[in-house]
């Protein structure tokens, strides 16, 4: 199924019935990847200022238990702008950005090897909550992941672990470094998720606006608001689009309607602590390794050992 009948049936099915939700995955064509490079810049987005930090501080103790000469491979490269804080000390043989978002990545893949030309960069467009082809191993290098931005966040609990176990299969012998935010006061994270210049809201409503681009909809995008809040009792961000009032908006040929007040549910962003990453990896089967994190507990990398055999192998 091509990607644009994928995101009809998905929209649809969310417009359909409760709980009216859909994956984050559709924020993120090109236009998607250029506003959350805005959000990464704005001053209440902590998180990546903070992982960049952490990267830059640690990126020689995490070149130690990662291994040099490694086949590194990114989960939701977009820009690939935080690899870059590595290469100096991991000195990978070979990078293969994974990304949804198939133009954003191949420009962000030619600059990074227009700027470093001894490293081979092959980017690889797909979704990698499913399976995701990948050339084959280069012989004699290990196999090491890299999952910056907290973007595990965005799958629910079982997803997570589910994504976790596919991602120690693939790179067993090797490992993944992880980029996790940390549950802190519910108030930074709602200031960070609700900024002053609405860059954060223009990206949620984005889905609307790819919808209108690519499925020929006609949402208008200021009959909805933008909701981002933060459930403690489920650790995470959620967004949602809700609709100002009553409307029927025609999605492929469907009639969906809103009432006013319903909410599409548009994104989790779940927040964790040390201990339960450390704990839900070891249950997808990685070895917990080193954790680095910024002296205000803000956010965490953790490197995550694949053994070579695992577990369920047997
Ligand atoms: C939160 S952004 C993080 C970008 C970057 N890694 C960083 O840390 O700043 C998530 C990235 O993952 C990509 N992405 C989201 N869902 C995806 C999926 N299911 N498969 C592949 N890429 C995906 C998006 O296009 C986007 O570039």
């Amino acid at each position: 199924m091509s990607g644009r009948e994928s995101f009809l049936l998905d929209l649809q099915r969310a417009l359909a019935a409760p709980p009216h939700a859909i994956s984050p995955k559709y924020f993120y064509d090109a236009e998607g990847s250029r506003l959350f490079d805005r959000i990464c810049d704005l001053p209440e987005y902590y998180p990546t200022r903070t992982e960049r930090g952490i990267l830059t501080r640690h990126s020689r103790e995490m070149a130690e238990a990662v291994g040099r000469g490694a086949d590194l491979v990114e989960f939701g490269a977009g820009s690939c702008a935080k690899v870059r804080l590595l290469l100096e000390d991991l000195r990978p043989r070979r990078f293969l950005p994974i990304d949804i978002s198939g133009d954003h990545l191949q420009a962000a893949a030619a600059e990074l090897e227009r700027d470093h030309p001894g490293l081979q960069v092959l980017p690889v467009v797909g979704d990698y909550s499913a399976e995701v082809e990948l050339p084959p191993p280069l012989p004699g290098a290990r196999r090491v992941g890299f999952f910056p931005g907290s973007t595990i966040g965005n799958f629910g609990p079982a997803e997570a672990l589910q994504f976790l176990r596919r991602a120690a299969r693939l790179l067993r012998g090797g490992g993944l470094l992880l980029g996790a935010d940390l549950i802190k006061d519910p108030d930074v994270l709602h200031a960070a998720y609700n900024d002053a210049q609405g860059v954060t809201a223009a990206f949620n409503l984005n889905l609307l606006a790819r919808a209108n681009r690519e499925l020929g909809t006609r949402f208008e995008l200021d009959r909805f608001w933008h909701s981002a809040f933060y459930n403690a009792a489920q650790q995470r961000i959620e967004m949602h689009l809700v609709s100002r009032e009553r409307q029927t908006v025609q999605v492929g040929g469907v009639a969906c309607e809103w009432l006013e007040g319903q909410a599409l549910h548009t994104e989790n962003s779940y927040k964790f602590s040390i201990e339960g990453l450390r704990s839900l990896a070891s249950q997808a089967g990685f070895r917990p390794g080193p954790v680095w994190t910024d002296p205000q507990h803000l956010f965490s990398v953790h490197w995550l050992e694949a053994p070579e055999h695992l577990e369920d192998d047997a």
